[in-house]
């Protein structure tokens, strides 16, 4: 069997459930609490998916909380913050491109298997996004925080005031700053979010979703990454979606939660993000911001089927399981 059949049949077939192999690596902090892998019920290999080739790095590690038995929950917000942290990945976090006032707003949510939801947007000066949301999720009795009070509860929670706008990403915004114009390049300027979604041991799902945003966007402007239901969304009963691409174009469908839907109406993963990308080009059809729309949506269920859809190429995704190394698998697209 080809590679790419292999892969394709992998997606869209239930993963076996395995016995956890036994492993050196050392529990993570915040796992130790969790109780021993279960011994027969329950005890099923783990799975991660997440976008673009900074997928692969955030999979490694949350990979390490999953092969450990930890929770679904600790692993996607480690496994993002690899790229909030990594001043290369130029649409997440520290190093991320900023908004057309010069200024690094960055969005965030998270949610569990128990639909507990966690949100920051418009958040500026803290590096790890993901883990305020978190936090939202956990310390107060809401599910957003935005601006101003989103960073003020940061602070109060302990998280370090730090300069987010690298020299990198200052020397990129006074190239646009030339022209100003807007017209994101598609799968650069709009190259973006991270969303992972993962199913620990206990075959529990959770995901996270976290951007700088659009480059160049107006100040105050709010993607699809901090809603649930539009950046991600998971229902432990069914499965998970999360989305990258022209927020505007996500939230308009509300595609995550819409792609959870149909795989509860029987689509499976790859079948359920094709018809939400589908909707989308059918709105989009006849507007001018057309030209520079790319949107992709990954997907998993709770038998461990995986799958993915964009509009156009260039879209990847990582994938670590059991039966396979951790591996970028090219979206399939509608449009070229
Ligand atoms: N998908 C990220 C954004 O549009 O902000």
């Amino acid at each position: 069997m080809k590679r790419r059949e292999f892969i394709q049949n992998a997606a869209l077939s239930t993963l076996a459930v395995g016995t956890l192999q036994a492993c050196n690596t050392a529990i993570p902090e915040q796992t130790k609490d969790v109780p021993p892998i279960p011994e027969a019920d329950g005890n099923r290999s783990p799975l991660v998916i997440s976008t673009w080739n900074h997928g692969l790095p955030a999979n490694t590690a949350a990979w390490d909380i999953l092969r450990a038995g930890g929770q679904a929950l600790d692993a996607v917000e480690a496994g993002v913050r690899t790229a909030e942290a990594n001043p290369e990945v130029s649409s997440v976090g520290y190093g991320g491109w900023p908004d057309r006032e010069g200024q690094v707003t960055l969005d965030a949510c998270i949610m569990d298997h128990k639909s507990n939801a966690g949100a920051v947007a418009f958040l500026q000066h803290i590096k790890h996004p993901i883990s305020v949301a978190r936090k939202v999720m956990e310390e107060t009795p809401h599910v957003m925080l935005v601006g101003e009070g989103a960073l003020q509860f940061a602070l109060d929670q302990g998280f370090r005031k730090e300069e987010l706008l690298t020299e990198k990403a200052l020397e990129a915004y006074r190239n646009w700053r030339e022209k100003s114009q807007y017209k994101p390049v598609i799968n650069i300027e709009n190259h973006d979010t991270i969303s992972m979604l993962a199913l620990d041991v206990r075959n529990n799902i959770a995901g996270a979703c976290t951007t700088s945003g659009a480059a160049w966007k107006m100040h105050g402007r709010v993607g699809d990454s901090p809603l649930i239901g539009s950046g991600l969304f998971l229902d432990n009963e069914v499965g998970g979606a999360a989305a990258t691409g022209l927020g505007e174009a996500i939230i308009k469908t509300a595609g995550s939660a819409m792609v959870v839907e149909l795989m509860r109406n029987g689509a499976s993963p790859e079948e359920a993000c094709k018809e939400v990308v589908d909707r989308i080009e059918r709105i989009y059809r006849n507007s001018p911001d057309r030209e520079y729309l790319q949107v992709g949506f990954i997907a998993l269920n709770k038998a461990g089927g995986y799958g993915s859809y964009c509009l156009r190429p260039g879209f990847n995704y990582a994938v670590q399981h059991g039966e396979m190394e951790s591996t970028l698998i090219d979206a399939t697209y509608k449009i070229s």
